[in-house]
């Protein structure tokens, strides 16, 4: 019997998210004979009525599709099915109309692609309907649990690689310190990874605590042993460091850091400082090879976990190749950056300034 599964993509949307849906489809369709439904604009689409979805022609997802960003189906970040925001302002509980729109559109299982917080939500809201449920991890900000890595998050290094490459250049022929403010929620792997590959000389992230002070001293030895110029890679959310900036830097939680550090870096250094903020840029971008790769593998496995009767996992990638791994031990984590790992070790070994020393 010819099965039905659904995809809909989830929560803020980065590059490889249509090569995932493209290679659920072909996979479902070449390998098992099934036929794919893409539900639009996430859980929201399964508000509407009729339900706004569509079974998707695998002949018409060719390879132009995995190279193109966004996702062809829309996404949502807004809407809590448990807490949905009604015009009144009240909100309501609508998650029984989502799982009545799983029943209508007579699925047999269902991938959902999204981070963290997406996947609690999409695994809470099916798990009544009794259809099996997928998860594939996708985010930028690469903290999903128990994965190495999310689609979406190579695109954005070398998104925020390549802007140090371009502020670089301009940075020396003015004698200005050049701030990239790079995105990352909640967790400083964009950062780290882009400010080793793009030769920073100032890496802030949430995950080690820092000090404006130790920030200015670099700053000022790089000047004086003749360095006009120097860039400093902060993430959005370095303000929430675990180990609270000197409250007298008064460094804003999550918006602004960029901004604030630029203004204090020039107080403090006397130098001419701009203040770059990368922004959804990272997210919009045609994904790269990697990205490609993953949302490939990842999409795949997940259809062929469906087959093999699998419910209530993730699909993921770990040591080189693809596992799955029970959603219990994804959703209420998240895995930041290790301060006793490689990335940090390599850092410093570069002579590169994490703040707190
Ligand atoms: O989680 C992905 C992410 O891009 C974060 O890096 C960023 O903090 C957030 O989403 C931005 O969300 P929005 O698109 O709602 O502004």
């Amino acid at each position: 019997m010819t099965k039905r599964i659904g995809i809909l993509t989830s929560g803020g949307d980065c590059a490889g998210l249509n090569a995932v849906i493209r290679a659920v489809a072909l996979r479902a369709h070449h390998g098992h004979g099934w036929t794919t439904v893409g539900i639009s604009h996430g859980t929201l689409g399964l508000l509407e009525r009729p339900v706004a979805a569509r079974e998707l022609d695998p002949a018409r997802l060719d390879a132009a599709l995995a190279r193109q960003g966004g996702t062809f189906l829309g996404s949502t970040n807004k809407g809590d099915p448990f807490a949905y925001p009604m015009p009144d302002g009240s909100l309501r509980d609508r998650s029984g109309e989502m799982a009545e729109a799983v029943r209508l559109l007579r699925l047999d299982g269902l991938i959902g692609v999204g981070g963290d917080g997406s996947l609690e939500i999409l695994r809470r809201l099916f798990q009544p309907t009794g259809v099996p449920f997928i998860g594939v991890p996708k985010t930028i900000d690469n903290d999903v649990a128990n994965t190495e890595r999310a689609v979406g998050y190579s695109t954005a290094v070398a998104i925020a690689t390549e802007a140090l490459d371009r502020l670089q250049p301009t940075g020396a022929s003015h004698d200005r310190i050049m701030v990239l403010e790079v995105m990352g929620r909640d967790a400083g792997h964009i950062a780290i990874a882009a400010g080793i590959a793009g030769g920073a000389d100032v890496v802030l992230i949430p995950e080690i605590g820092w000090r404006l002070a130790h920030v200015t001293e670099h700053v000022a030895k790089l000047r004086d042993a003749g360095r006009r110029t120097a860039l400093v890679v902060v993430a959005e959310a370095a303000g929430k460091s675990d180990d609270p900036p000197d409250p007298k830097d008064d460094a804003p939680s999550q918006h602004g850091m960029g901004e604030w550090l630029a203004k204090r870096l020039a107080a403090t250094t006397g130098a001419e400082v701009r203040a770059t903020v990368l922004g959804h840029v990272q997210r919009g971008a045609e994904p790269t090879a990697e990205d490609r790769l993953l949302a490939s593998a990842l999409g795949v496995r997940a259809v062929d976990l469906l087959a093999e009767g699998g419910r209530d996992r993730m699909v993921a990638w770990w040591n080189r190749k693809v596992i799955d791994v029970p959603l219990d031990k994804v959703v209420g984590r998240s895995r930041t950056v290790d301060r006793a790992g490689s990335l940090v070790a390599t850092a410093r070994a570069l002579g590169i300034c994490l703040g707190d020393s």
